[in-house]
């Protein structure tokens, strides 16, 4: 695997893989790889014959609350990781390289409604950031096919909204969360639990699977989608988390459920101690 940090490096590599006729497969990640993103770059391989993955914590996501400078950075095991599933190239630019005028001076990708809302709320600008990064490196690497973990569904369907808004010629494959045998979603930031969090966090999955349950067995017609978020809420908080928030939306527009959905989403988030936890469950109800 080669790591290339530079821009005319990258384009010189993607341009003799494109005049072999050779699909493109992409994993933009933020680093410090755990299986999750692992899972990304097998399911990568499946649809495409060389694969980049990118690593670049990217400023323009992180809100000035936000310490991007203790986002962990572990590139000699990444690099190992990648290795290992026989990732063919990793770019690994620096901020100075992907926003050489600064982050106000750039020009930016914003995509309406599903940005809104959830985590968009909660971490003002973040999906401008990421709809902004995924747009560049989408153009610095060309690929055919990229990758997201539902993990951030929110996430995934800003990107898709983005790729269908802009007709930018890039299958995006939704892959399913990778978790702890608790149940609880791998992150880099599960890094930030101490061992009585840790024995804590698998709640909010939990109480997400009681929701899902709940909501099947209550009258279609006059579901109290709010009324049962609530009780989960509080279960989460009394287990020793903040919830932040937990809503049932319509799996792709992400608009609060209404008793006529069948395809449903459950979006959560909650803090535990320093870590901000988020999870989700789509399920449907016919
Ligand atoms: P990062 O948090 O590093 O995640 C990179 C990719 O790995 C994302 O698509 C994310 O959804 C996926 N992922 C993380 N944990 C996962 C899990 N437990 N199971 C399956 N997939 C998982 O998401 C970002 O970086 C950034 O926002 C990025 C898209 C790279 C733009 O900067």
């Amino acid at each position: 695997m080669q790591t290339v940090s530079n821009i005319s490096a990258l384009r010189e590599q993607i341009n003799q893989w494109r005049q072999s006729g050779l699909k493109i497969g992409f994993v933009p990640t933020m680093g410090n790889l755990h299986a999750g993103h692992i899972s990304l770059v097998t399911e990568a391989k499946k649809h495409a014959d060389k694969i980049v993955v990118s690593i670049f914590v990217n400023p323009m996501q992180f809100g000035a609350n936000e310490d991007i400078e203790a986002y962990p950075r572990t590139l000699a095991d990444d690099q190992a990781k990648l290795i290992a599933e026989g990732a063919d190239l990793l770019f690994t630019p620096t901020p100075e390289m992907i926003y050489p005028k600064g982050l106000d001076k750039q020009s930016f990708v914003e995509v309406p409604n599903v940005s809104e809302g959830y985590c968009g709320e909660s971490r003002p600008g973040h999906f401008r950031g990421v709809s902004t990064v995924v747009c560049k490196l989408f153009n610095l690497v060309q690929p055919d096919v990229a990758c997201f973990g539902l993990k951030d569904y929110q996430q995934v369907q800003v990107i898709q909204t983005m790729v269908e808004d802009l007709s930018m010629p890039i299958d995006i494959i939704p892959v399913a969360t990778k978790r702890e045998a608790s149940g609880l979603a791998m992150s880099s930031r599960n890094n930030y639990l101490t061992p009585e969090e840790k024995a804590i966090a698998p709640t909010l999955n939990q109480q997400m699977q009681w929701l899902v349950e709940a909501i099947k067995s209550a009258p279609k017609e006059d579901t109290d989608f709010i009324g049962l978020a609530k009780q989960a809420s509080k279960a989460i908080d009394e287990a020793g988390m903040k919830t932040d928030y937990i809503h049932v939306c319509h799996a792709r527009t992400l608009n609060p459920a209404s008793d006529d959905d069948t395809n449903l989403v459950i979006l959560a988030a909650a803090h535990c101690g320093k870590a901000r936890l988020i999870d989700n469950v789509q399920f449907s109800r016919d």
